[in-house]
């Protein structure tokens, strides 16, 4: 599995998460004012595991990198972490009934020293599905932490945590991965994989993983699996795979409408159709980004959310197109794809005539 095998071994492997790493960081520096309860929230794939487990080596290594607090990674108790051998770092999962039970016993555990390392650190994955008695053993743990003795919840529901425990944590809230981000680390596995694919195909990866790194990873090796015999993979072949119309595509079909290219818009929602994409998903990618080309022209900082979806020259096709457009204009494209979008879940005779009837509407 790819997410396994490039799971960050270091802070600076980690992506996307710079604020958190340099908190993280200051902890290991002022390491006699080091707090004992963390907790890690944010969506799934987005490096809470693998950072608490970097934090968890960092504060066991022998050789820790002087500058940057990175672990060595070479000495024996790093060796022993990479191999999953340590006996001071317990990773204990809240949904798994397992968890739970160890999670009352841990007063009794945990009084014990460290055996291996310098710390003994519970690693407590799922947080949010703990019981109220666990929470209770925690707290009272939490409220007088054994010496050398860390906790790091990790949980997508933080709502879900008794504040009394909250309260008792350092909170970081990790973030969705940028289409950037992704892309440059899935540009790096593809190197090291030997898998040629275009920079365009990453980002059709990256973008439909929604910011989250495990699922581009997984759905990256997934594509390269299914299209292995292809030599170079492209937008076409993500594309198809997908089952999805690229934006590029929409955004020069958008063109083609206000540029009032007739024949070439209807032309083009048949190939669409032909080629097996979907309409409504279609309709649904286009509203998408006349809703974009919308905020631009009310609140031109929106851009930098664009940041996060788009690449650089897609944004500027956007850019340039919420200048030519006046705010009447971009109203009046999403009232008529708004429209299409209901005919076409109607099931019409003609799955391509809600769309047709949109571009005649437009263009005549
Ligand atoms: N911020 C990130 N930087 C680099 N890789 C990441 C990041 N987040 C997730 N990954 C990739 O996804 C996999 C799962 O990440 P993980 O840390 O378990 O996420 P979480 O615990 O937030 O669900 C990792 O093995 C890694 O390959
Ligand atoms: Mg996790
Ligand atoms: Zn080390």
């Amino acid at each position: 599995m790819i997410y396994r095998k490039y799971r960050p071994k270091n802070f600076n492997e980690i992506y996307g998460q710079d604020l958190i790493i340099k908190i993280l960081k200051s902890f290991l520096k002022n390491i006699n004012f080091l707090p004992q309860g963390y907790i890690f929230t944010g969506q799934r794939g987005t490096g809470k595991t693998s950072t608490a487990r970097i934090f968890a080596k960092a504060l066991n290594c022998l050789a820790l990198e002087e500058n940057n607090y990175e672990p060595c990674n070479n000495c024996q108790n790093c060796q022993a972490i990479n191999e999953n051998k340590f006996l001071d770092i317990i990773e204990l999962d809240a949904a798994s009934n397992r968890g739970i039970d160890e999670i009352r016993n841990l007063k009794e555990n945990i009084g014990f020293r460290p055996i291996q390392g310098k710390y003994k650190i519970f690693i407590i994955d799922e947080a949010h599905m703990l019981t109220k008695e666990a929470f209770n053993a925690l707290l009272k743990i939490l409220e007088e932490p054994p010496k050398h003795t860390i906790f790091i919840l990790a949980t997508t529901e933080p709502e879900k945590i008794p504040t009394t425990v909250l309260s008792r944590l350092q909170r970081f809230d990790f973030k969705r991965i940028s289409l950037i981000d992704i892309t440059k680390k899935l540009k790096k596995i593809a190197e090291k994989e030997n898998v040629q694919i275009t920079e365009g195909a990453l980002y059709l990866i990256a973008e439909e993983s929604e910011g989250a790194l495990r699922d581009a990873e997984t759905l990256f090796e997934r594509i390269i699996l299914s299209l292995n015999p292809i030599k170079i993979i492209n937008e076409e072949h993500i594309e198809q795979f997908l089952g999805k119309v690229s934006s590029n595509k929409i955004l020069n079909f958008l063109k083609l409408i206000i540029n009032k290219k007739f024949e070439e818009s209807i032309k083009e929602i048949h190939n669409i159709y032909n080629n097996g994409y979907d309409l409504i998903i279609f309709n649904r990618s286009l509203i998408k980004i006349l809703r974009d080309l919308l905020v631009l022209k009310i609140y031109p900082l929106w851009k930098n959310q664009l940041l996060k979806e788009y690449n650089q020259e897609l944004i500027e096709e956007i850019l340039d197109l919420a200048n030519k457009l006046e705010l009447e204009d971009v109203k009046k494209l999403i009232k008529v794809f708004s429209e299409s979008e209901i005919l076409l879940k109607k099931d019409p005779p003609l799955i391509t005539l809600p769309l047709e009837i949109a571009i005649a509407e437009l263009i005549l």
